[in-house]
């Protein structure tokens, strides 16, 4: 080939090449947003302090869809009740991708439910929920349980005889048990070593992802890794969960009768014989241990946080409070605990639980999403693979859904005749094919912990009601309360 067929042949190339880059830009129209900085993308206008804050300011400026770029990455941000819903619930399909969120990613490597897209999630998602419902998870079963459980935990606060304390290991030690005896298939005692280790871990590393750190090292996992900072305890907190649950799938792997399962992970080891000879196949050691860590972390944290906000709600608007308890012992009694059967009958704790999640808004942003497809949104062409961000905080500060969002008032859920009524953007468990997996088993421990509670004891401040502070202490992946001591007073 002589040189001026060469030049024909690279200019050809360079042609096809344009031809090809500018027919994909040119099908791609993201929403509009600031204008970024090359490797740093939108960084100056997004305060480090808070992503919540900045993002939502930016929605202001322009509008409930916009891209912003968390470094080099463009990030399709959405806020707003009417334009959350329409992607996550009308275009559920289109936005049922996960996003990018290193701190988790490069732990799980895209091995549990909830970090893990294609088939792989919806084989892990659909066996997960079969498996929780089977072990009653939505039923009567796990009803007993948490009341059981609720017992222990009654014993525990009355064991403070009305001193100061910190609820925060008390709380969460209930309620992990739940979910650990599902996964394990047994509860832990209150001093045994395995489940404070769970709890300090999970608790660690939540209130890690929820500051600056964990958010800085979502936008720059290469340079962050290399820095020093508490985030550097996330990687060997994740390590000792796993080493943990390996542990304990070694133990059930030693005494293993696929005919009678008796919890989350022989039903997994069991399914993972059955496919053993399928190369295709989702369930293997790597995949149990971290859908088994996702189901802890979910099941632990949250609800544990939950109930601390509610704790702190209660305390600031006494009415409240003793407005539920008169509901308990109007509808209950003090003679049994109550039942979930008492909450068709108990609209006001009803709404009280409801406005405690709306207004505590635990998981701000959402996780992130991730669009499956080439995706037509409100004008716009958002190509596949492109991460979204669902601001949730501001679904539930919506001013079109709730009146006085940034008021606390269980009047959000009531109707005229103080009936509970429902709100399509009540979104604390997001929506759409993504909507969390705990759901009923959270919804069930809020409500019958919260009563078993409220039923037993009065939860007083330290404070003057009107110093509490119910603003988050820090705020990225989870709104973390500000810590309190209280006193629980026996009724
Ligand atoms: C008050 C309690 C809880 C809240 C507020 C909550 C909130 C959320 C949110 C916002 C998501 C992300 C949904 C999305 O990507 O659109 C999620 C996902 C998830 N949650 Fe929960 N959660 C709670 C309790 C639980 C419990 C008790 C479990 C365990 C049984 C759990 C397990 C999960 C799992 C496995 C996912 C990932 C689902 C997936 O990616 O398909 N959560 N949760």
């Amino acid at each position: 080939m002589d040189s001026t067929n060469t030049a024909i042949l690279l200019l050809l190339l360079a042609l096809v090449y344009l031809l090809l880059t500018l027919s994909s830009w040119g099908k791609a129209r993201l929403p509009p947003g600031p204008r970024p900085l090359p490797l740093l993308g939108n960084l100056l206008q997004l305060r480090s302090q808070d992503m919540l804050t900045s993002l939502t300011k930016l929605s202001k400026e322009y509008g409930s869809v916009y891209t912003v770029h968390l470094g080099p990455r463009p990030v399709v941000v959405l806020s707003g009740y009417q334009t959350v819903k329409e992607a996550l619930v009308d275009q559920g399909d289109e936005f049922s991708g996960r996003g990018s969120y290193p701190v988790f990613f490069n732990f799980t490597k895209g091995n549990g439910i909830a970090f893990s897209n294609g088939d792989r999630w919806r084989a892990l998602r659909r066996f997960s929920v079969q498996i929780l419902r089977n072990f009653g998870m939505g039923k009567r079963s796990i009803e007993e349980r948490i009341l059981e459980e609720g017992g222990f935990l009654l014993a525990e606060l009355r064991k403070t005889e009305g001193e100061p304390f910190d609820p925060t290991f008390v709380l969460s030690r209930s309620v992990s048990n739940i979910i650990c005896s599902v996964i394990f298939g047994s509860r832990f005692d209150y001093d045994d070593e395995r489940l404070h280790t769970i709890i300090s871990l999970i608790n660690d590393n939540f209130q890690i992802m929820s500051s600056p750190w964990g958010e800085w090292y979502n936008i720059f996992p290469s340079l962050l890794h290399c820095v020093p900072g508490p985030h550097r305890r996330l990687f060997p907190n994740f390590g000792c969960m796993k080493a943990l649950i390996a542990r304990s799938v070694r133990d059930h792997q030693a005494s293993l009768d696929p005919d009678s399962p008796r919890d989350f992970i022989d039903c997994f080891l069991t399914k993972m014989a059955q496919e053993q000879q399928d190369p295709l196949s989702h369930f293997h050691m790597d995949t149990l241990l971290m859908t088994t860590h996702n189901l802890l972390f979910g099941g632990t944290e949250t609800v544990g946080t939950t109930l601390r906000h509610a704790f702190l709600a209660l305390m600031k608007f006494p009415k409240v409070q003793a407005r539920v308890q008169e509901e308990i012992d109007r509808v209950v009694g003090r003679a049994r605990l109550p039942s979930l059967e008492d909450r068709a009958a108990m609209p006001y704790t009803d709404a009280v639980i409801h406005e405690v999640q709306r207004f505590a808004d635990i998981i701000p942003m959402n996780l992130p999403h991730r669009v499956t497809r080439d995706t037509d949104f409100h004008g716009f062409l958002i190509p596949k693979g492109t991460d979204v961000i669902t601001l949730l905080n501001t679904v539930h500060h919506d001013p079109s859904q709730f009146p006085a969002p940034q008021e606390f008032n269980p009047g959000h859920f009531l109707d005229d005749n103080e009936a509970f009524k429902k709100s399509p953007a009540f979104m604390p468990f997001s929506a759409g094919r993504r909507l969390c997996l705990g759901e009923s088993l959270a919804r069930m421990e809020l409500f019958l912990f919260l009563t078993a509670i409220l039923q037993s004891f009065s939860l007083q401040p330290l404070v003057a009601p009107e110093d509490i502070d119910l603003t988050p202490l820090s705020s990225g992946l989870g709104h973390v309360p500000r810590p309190f001591q209280l006193c629980a007073r026996a009724r």
